[in-house]
């Protein structure tokens, strides 16, 4: 419960398109979802197939399916970014949520800065 209030924090200013790195198994989805309006397509990156599978279930039973896109590779993997149509300024915002505190290498975040913020 503590970290709902975090993530909802968090999340308050996510507009446009997001790509939202580390996604997890999509419990951050529940408040894009409270963003209607606000936010128009979620890219969630996340490199471990298992989470994908589970990401994208989330997605569609939060009624997101056709406005989340699971993009399964790491932030790092800037070819398999492109696939998807992310590259740079392609985004309007990018989100980190509980994935910085365990990074051990910095592109992570090199690649999130270098992303961000067509706008
Ligand atoms: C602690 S979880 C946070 C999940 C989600 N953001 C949340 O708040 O519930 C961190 C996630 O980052 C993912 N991750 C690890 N290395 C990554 C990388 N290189 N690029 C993108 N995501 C990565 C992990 O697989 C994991 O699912």
């Amino acid at each position: 419960m503590q970290w709902a209030g975090v993530k909802r924090h968090i999340l308050r200013d996510a507009r446009g398109v997001v790509l939202e790195v580390g996604a997890g198994t999509g419990e951050t989805i529940k408040y894009y979802c409270e963003r209607e309006g606000q936010v128009e397509r979620i890219f969630g990156v996340e490199p471990s197939l298992k989470k994908c599978g589970i990401l994208k279930y989330t997605a569609k039973k939060l009624g997101m399916k056709d406005r989340y896109e699971v993009v399964p590779c790491g932030i790092e993997d800037v070819e398999g970014l492109k696939r998807y149509g992310i590259e740079y300024q392609s985004v309007d915002t990018v989100v980190c949520v509980l994935l910085l505190w365990f990074e051990t290498d910095w592109r992570f975040t090199v690649c999130a800065v270098f992303l961000s913020h067509r706008r």
